[in-house]
């Protein structure tokens, strides 16, 4: 519910919120990006809210301890929930490793949030290494490495899981499009 009835934002459908979390390399942001462009193809409006993004600017003053991702994750969630409440479709692809912070993001944006667990496991994330993020995290250069020297708490309550091994990269935008279709998208 938008906070403020005399506003035109009143009268308007609360969009859903696509909240994808996974490992660094899981296919958060690929996914995240495939869906919203097809999406957009269909005249529909989307945004998306990547870590890196998030972190370049909003979160620059935060680092991967346990507490500045607990901080990351509420702003994320609090922007998600300003847009869904703009009727906007709402993509996050945060690593959101914890799943208190997860629990409270879901919290923050209501009955319209969604969690996704895009499920890639540590050795084919490393094996991927698009960024060279694990080379230099085994190389003791990256501290509060998720999935290293930090923990990953794989989710317990996620409506949908996407496994990007299983599955080819097709596959998994189709799961997440029909999923979004299902769930609020459109109507
Ligand atoms: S979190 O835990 O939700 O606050 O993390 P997030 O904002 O998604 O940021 C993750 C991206 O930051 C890069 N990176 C790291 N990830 C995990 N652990 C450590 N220590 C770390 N340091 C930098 C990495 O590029 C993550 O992006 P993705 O897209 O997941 O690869
Ligand atoms: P994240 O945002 O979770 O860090 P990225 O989307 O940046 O992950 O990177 C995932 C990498 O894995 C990309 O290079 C992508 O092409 C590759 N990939 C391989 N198979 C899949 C799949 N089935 N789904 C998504 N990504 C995949």
């Amino acid at each position: 519910m938008n906070s403020n009835a005399s506003s035109p934002l009143a009268s308007q459908a609360v969009a859903p919120v696509f909240w994808l979390t996974g490992l660094s390399g899981a296919g958060k942001s690929t996914l995240a990006e495939g869906a919203s462009q097809h999406l957009f193809a269909s005249g529909i409006k989307c945004i998306l809210i990547d870590g890196d993004v998030l972190r370049a600017g909003l979160s620059s003053d935060l680092g991967f301890t346990a507490e500045d991702r607990a901080e990351n994750v509420r702003r994320a969630a609090e922007i998600a929930s300003l847009c869904a409440n703009a009727s906007i479709v709402t993509f996050v692809s945060l690593v959101s490793p914890f799943e208190v912070d997860r629990k409270r993001a879901r919290q923050i944006v209501g009955d319209k949030f969604h969690e996704i667990f895009v499920d890639a496991s540590f050795p084919v994330c490393s094996e991927r290494d698009v960024k060279g993020l694990y080379k230099r995290a085994a190389e003791g250069k990256i501290p509060h490495f998720t999935g290293l020297d930090s923990p990953y708490e794989r989710p317990r309550s996620a409506e949908l899981v996407i496994d990007t091994m299983a599955n080819d990269l097709k596959t998994c935008v189709d799961m997440l499009v029909n999923y979004a279709y299902q769930n609020g998208v459109g109507d």
